[in-house]
């Protein structure tokens, strides 16, 4: 008998045809809950479940007994509840390393979509607005030159350096938990303590990962501390930032504007107050989503799951 798999949402189709050669197979293409009978029934059986942000709490762990591997198609694990999982001897994996140019590009897309107005001048043009010369209030302000401010210097923060220090010319500043020579020769980054960033930048961009103490680390002080010019992006996880401080400081133009890739729920309520703003440029989390970079991360997904269920370890092991 074949051993049993979910595949949660976003796994390419190739990989999943390979996967079906080896294993029982069972896709959920959408989020499910428990409560879901026919997910629960999977889940009972299943020996691994491979896929994007399943929330994997104790409670889905109770139905799942069979359980050996939960390999993640992302970098990011904080669906993961790591320490339960390592107590019931249950490997977790993700996918680092091959989506950082990647989502750098996004990243970096999306600081300038934000700072030079796209999505809205977009519009202006598609919906025939476009009859007379542009007007000053229309403008936006120069990327170029201008000081970006890294939160979380990791690999994708660094590969938004290269970018941000070669190709524009910007004065890097970051913090980080720990400095990082390699970078400050590099790029000529300077590392700050945060309130010395937010004071000092530009451009603040959030690229730490989730945990519990990062909540809601940027809210309505950190808001405050940045300049009145600031442009804020969020490339990190949505809970990192506190939204109603956020829309506070779009609103009352404590901060210039923002561009998020993430929200706190995803997908995001359409009723989101952050989406009635026009200073705002959101996209659907789609950082490392090209379909290049989406089918090497399934690959590598797959690599993970398979060496975990043949008792070998994975390549990109979370939990020993
Ligand atoms: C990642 O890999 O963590 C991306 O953000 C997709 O979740």
């Amino acid at each position: 008998m074949k051993p049993k798999i979910i595949v949660y949402m976003r796994v390419d189709d190739r990989v999943v045809k390979e996967l079906e050669k080896h294993f029982d197979v069972t896709c959920f293409q959408h989020h499910e809950y428990l409560g879901n009978p026919a997910f629960d029934n999977a889940l009972k059986e299943a020996d691994g479940i491979i896929g994007l942000a399943l929330k994997v709490t104790k409670e889905i762990l109770d139905v799942a007994p069979n359980l050996k591997v939960v390999s993640n198609v992302s970098v990011g694990y904080d669906n993961l509840d790591i320490k339960e999982l390592t107590k019931r001897k249950i490997m977790a994996t993700n996918t680092p390393g091959i989506l950082n140019e990647t989502t750098a590009d996004a990243i970096f897309g999306l600081l300038i979509a934000t700072a030079r107005r796209i999505p809205e001048l977009d519009y202006y043009v598609k919906s025939g607005q476009w009859n007379i010369s542009l007007q000053p209030n229309q403008y936006g302000v120069d990327v170029h030159h201008k000081t970006l401010g890294i939160i979380g210097l990791g690999n994708i923060g660094q590969a938004i350096a290269q970018r941000a220090h070669f190709g524009f010319g910007m004065n890097i500043l970051y913090h980080n938990r720990s400095r990082n020579l390699e970078a400050e020769r590099t790029f000529g980054a300077t590392y700050c303590e945060l309130n010395d960033l937010l004071a000092q930048s530009d451009f603040v961009c959030l690229m730490i990962p989730a945990t519990k103490e990062t909540e809601k680390m940027i809210g309505q002080n950190e808001f405050r501390a940045m300049k009145n010019s600031a442009i804020f992006i969020n490339g990190s996880r949505g809970k990192n930032v506190d939204e109603e401080a956020l829309y506070d400081a779009l609103i009352n133009k404590e901060i210039y504007a923002a561009g998020i890739d993430v929200f706190t729920t995803e997908p995001t309520d359409p009723n989101n107050p952050l989406l009635s703003l026009k200073n705002i440029v959101t996209l659907p989390h789609i950082g490392s989503s090209t379909t290049e970079c989406e089918y090497r991360m399934s690959k590598l997904a797959a690599q993970n799951l398979c060496a975990a269920l043949a008792g070998q370890k994975p390549p990109s092991l979370l939990n020993e």
